[in-house]
């Protein structure tokens, strides 16, 4: 049985994570603002990325997985972008995961194989129009992915999950009109928007030791956006 903790984890992506690892029969700990509908099996620890000093007391002191989940979609043309809008979204993308992976480190370097798993988007590898706050943000993820990986070698596995449009509630104004969904399905070569359950799978495959051999990755789950062309 493994420590897992995800930082959010109440709905979208992390629910779907944590909800697969609980029925795993692994200990799992869900690290969120809000936990409206509680998980049978999960701790809820109330926690706020984005305050400045985070309260890491209720964690527990050997993490075998770390999971950061909160991020943000917002797109605009960049003429209309502030620079304000650039800020936030490097905050809750980059510099709350960066706060929250320096105050849990000692806790995952208790652990005997420990991984983290971050998440970036499609719009970094491939070229998007109205990304390009959300594209600058999780580029710092994935360079930061990889240098930690570095670092941290041999004794803990970073790593990163690079999705394309998911059907959670932070997609939901690009996907709560039926038109607009198909017509995001239709741009993926496999023809259809991802569900939180095709991302967990992937975190499934990261936080586990059949993945053993990787680090230092961003593992493409998009529906082939990222990489082919049809
Ligand atoms: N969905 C997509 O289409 C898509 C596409 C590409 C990349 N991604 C990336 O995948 C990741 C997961 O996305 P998602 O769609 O599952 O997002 P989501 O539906 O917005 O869920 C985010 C989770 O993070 C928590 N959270 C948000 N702000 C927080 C804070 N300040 N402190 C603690 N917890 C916080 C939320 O819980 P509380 O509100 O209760 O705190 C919630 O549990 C994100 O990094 C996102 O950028 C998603």
């Amino acid at each position: 049985m493994s420590n897992i903790v995800l930082i959010g984890g109440s709905y979208g992506i992390g629910r779907a994570i944590a909800e697969a690892q609980a029925a795993k029969g692994h200990a799992v700990w869900v690290a969120s603002r809000s936990m409206d509908d509680p998980i049978t099996g999960v701790d809820h620890i109330h926690f706020d990325a984005l305050s400045e000093s985070p309260d890491f007391t209720h964690f527990p002191s050997e993490i075998d997985a770390l999971l950061y989940c909160p991020g943000s979609i917002n797109l605009r043309p960049f003429g209309s972008l502030k620079e304000d809008a650039f800020r936030k979204d490097m905050e809750i993308n980059f510099f709350s995961m960066v706060r929250t992976v320096q105050g849990l480190l000692s806790h995952v370097k208790n652990a005997s194989s420990p991984s983290i798993v971050l998440f970036s988007t499609v719009a970094v590898q491939t070229g998007l129009p109205f990304h390009t706050s959300i594209a600058a943000a999780k580029g710092a993820v994935e360079g930061f992915t990889r240098a930690l990986a570095a670092e941290m070698a041999p004794k803990v596995r970073v790593n990163c999950i690079a999705p394309s449009l998911t059907d959670t509630p932070l997609a939901s104004k690009l996907t709560a009109n039926e038109k607009s969904k198909d017509a995001s399905a239709q741009r993926h070569p496999l023809k259809r928007i991802g569900t939180a359950e095709d991302i967990a799978n992937a975190a499934d495959f990261l936080i586990n030791d059949t993945s053993s051999w990787m680090t230092g990755q961003v593992l493409h789950v998009d529906g082939g956006m990222g990489s082919v062309q049809i």
